[in-house]
């Protein structure tokens, strides 16, 4: 378990005490994750589905994954138990090959921040905690698809737009 205390510079919450603590998520936080990755959702586009009928499918999909390989996910507490952010990470393999080159992906996704909290650095040591996870010999790269407020602090964190990767949207 990680656990780190965060002193923002000039930021203080109204509705819950400082520090935070990053910890591993766990099966018990899926209800709580939910309905953050609503707000999250939520933010970007007009949802087509309900919260509760989002939670309502989406608590037990989480509450199934977490804890569990391949993913892994860290929330940002308070001294209240309320979670404030939230990261995951998927390991996602690649074919073994015979050459000295790790045999996983690891896709960020998920990285949000309740709006009151943010500017603070949490989503920032959010992130370090995920990369923190994994290890060079492990983990061949990272991967993530960003949205505009988050490509300078993924960039701070030495992401960059690479020559070497294709997407080929569906949609
Ligand atoms: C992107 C997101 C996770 C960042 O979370 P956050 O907690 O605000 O992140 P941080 O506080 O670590 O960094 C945000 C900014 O605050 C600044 N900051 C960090 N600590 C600070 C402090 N103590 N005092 C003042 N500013 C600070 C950082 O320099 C950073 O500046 P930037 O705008 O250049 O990146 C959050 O904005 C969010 O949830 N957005 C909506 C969801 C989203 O877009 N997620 C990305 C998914 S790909």
């Amino acid at each position: 378990m990680t656990a780190s205390y965060l002193q923002p510079r000039n930021f203080m919450p109204d509705h819950e005490p400082l520090p935070i603590t990053i910890r591993e998520a766990r099966s018990a936080d899926a209800a709580a994750l939910a309905v953050l990755r609503y707000r999250f959702r939520a933010e970007l586009g007009a949802p087509v589905e309900g919260e509760a009928s989002f939670v309502g499918r989406a608590a037990p999909w989480l509450r199934e994954r977490l804890g569990r390989p391949p993913w892994r996910a860290w929330v940002a507490e308070g001294r209240s138990g309320a979670i404030a952010g939230t990261v995951f990470l998927q390991l996602v393999e690649k074919l073994p090959n015979p050459v000295a080159e790790a045999e996983a992906i690891g896709y960020i996704t998920n990285l949000f921040v309740e709006r009151s909290y943010r500017g603070c650095g949490i989503g920032g040591q959010l992130l370090q905690t995920a990369l923190a996870a994994c290890a060079p010999d492990e983990v061949d790269a990272l991967i993530l698809w960003p949205t505009p407020e988050s490509v300078a602090l993924y960039r701070r964190a030495g992401f960059a737009a690479p020559e070497s990767l294709l997407e080929r949207p569906l949609r």
